[in-house]
């Protein structure tokens, strides 16, 4: 009998449970009322005198093994619970991480700036809150000048001294007087931004779009310099290198010009896109005017330079077919997530 009851002190020592179920039906069977132990203490009155000192010590090591054994399994389960709790399980396989996206208008910006960058434009950056001398004046458009109504402009302050308006800049041209007001030539740099207007939205324009300014300084610049950097830039961006420049005004250039890539006429996409003509009207340009050189303090008489200015928006809706402008805006990851694999 004493062998009997030393075989389940080592069976209790070795038993190992995954589960608070097991625990408790181990613990009926050894500790319960009517468990093993129970049964043993009923069996002492019939053990002989002499064997009863042994029997009683292995039946009371029984018992200790046994609650212990149920207390430390408890124990056990319980703080495996409170680590499942905080962390999960932590032998499943990781999930992967998915990919944002770029914003369409970043990726078209950052082309821009990575093609201009391989032929030694740097990038540079203004204020998209302006003072009328940077936006205006200083390109060649003083107060009064009927140009001005070409960009409808969101004043924050008109106050009384002339000149001295504070606005939301109407392009990124403002960027290069600031430019040449504080860097001296040879000037190669293209500055991105946001611009502001004064427009009505629509699925065709909105109040605030992006625009990349570029600007060429050094002695004999000539024109044949801009078409050429113009022909580099169109056949990097789009693959395409057959452009027309179209004669144009605008108060900061002369000459002035309009740049036109030819897209074709191949597909259904290339009509609706050119409107039937093959030509797709991207930017303006021009030499920059002497007297914007002398505002900012660049003798036009040693330099020459050619200046251009393109709306990133625009060129982000034609190359992906985006039929409406305010998707840029309205930050919907249906729309967004479409521009992943760019
Ligand atoms: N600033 C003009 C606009 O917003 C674009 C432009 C045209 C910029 C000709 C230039 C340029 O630098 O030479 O419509």
């Amino acid at each position: 009998m004493i062998d009997k009851i030393k075989e389940h002190i080592a069976e209790v020592e070795a038993f190992i449970a995954k589960s608070h179920d097991e625990v408790e039906t181990f613990r009926i069977k050894y500790l319960g009322k009517k468990g093993l132990l129970n049964d043993f203490f009923t069996e002492f009155k019939n053990v002989p005198n002499e064997q009863k000192k042994e029997f009683g010590q292995t039946i009371n090591k029984l018992k200790t093994v046994a609650s212990e054994k149920v207390n430390q399994l408890k124990a056990a389960l319980s703080n495996e619970e409170e680590v499942k709790g905080i962390y999960g399980d932590l032998t499943r396989p990781g999930e992967p991480i998915e990919l944002g996206s770029r914003h369409p208008i970043s990726i078209v910006k950052n082309k821009i700036i990575d093609i201009f960058s391989r032929i030694g434009f740097n990038v540079s950056e203004g204020p998209e809150i302006e003072d009328d001398w940077h936006n205006f004046t200083a390109l060649n458009l003083p107060e009064y000048h009927p140009a001005r109504d070409m960009q409808d402009t969101f004043f924050i302050e008109k106050p009384r001294t002339v000149g001295a308006d504070v606005l939301l800049r109407t392009h990124t041209s403002s960027v290069q007087v600031r430019y040449m007001e504080n860097n001296e030539p040879p000037i190669r740099t293209i500055s991105p931004g946001r611009v502001y207007r004064n427009e009505a939205i629509s699925a065709r324009s909105h109040c605030f779009f992006h625009q990349v300014e570029g600007l060429y300084v050094d002695k004999g610049v000539s024109f044949a310099d801009l078409k050429q950097t113009l022909q580099y830039f169109t056949t990097e961006m789009f693959g395409k290198s057959k452009i027309r420049l179209r004669p144009s005004y605008f108060p900061f250039t002369e000459p002035s010009a309009e740049v036109d890539v030819y897209w074709g006429l191949e597909t259904e996409t290339d009509y609706k896109m050119t409107k039937g003509t093959g030509w797709l009207e991207i930017m303006g340009c021009g030499m920059v005017d002497p007297n914007v050189l002398k505002n900012c303090n660049i003798d036009p008489e040693v330099y020459s330079g050619f200046a251009f200015g393109m709306g990133i928006d625009r060129i982000a809706l034609l190359l992906h077919q985006i039929p409406d402008i305010r998707m840029f805006s309205e930050n919907d990851v249906r729309f967004l997530e479409q521009f992943k694999s760019l």
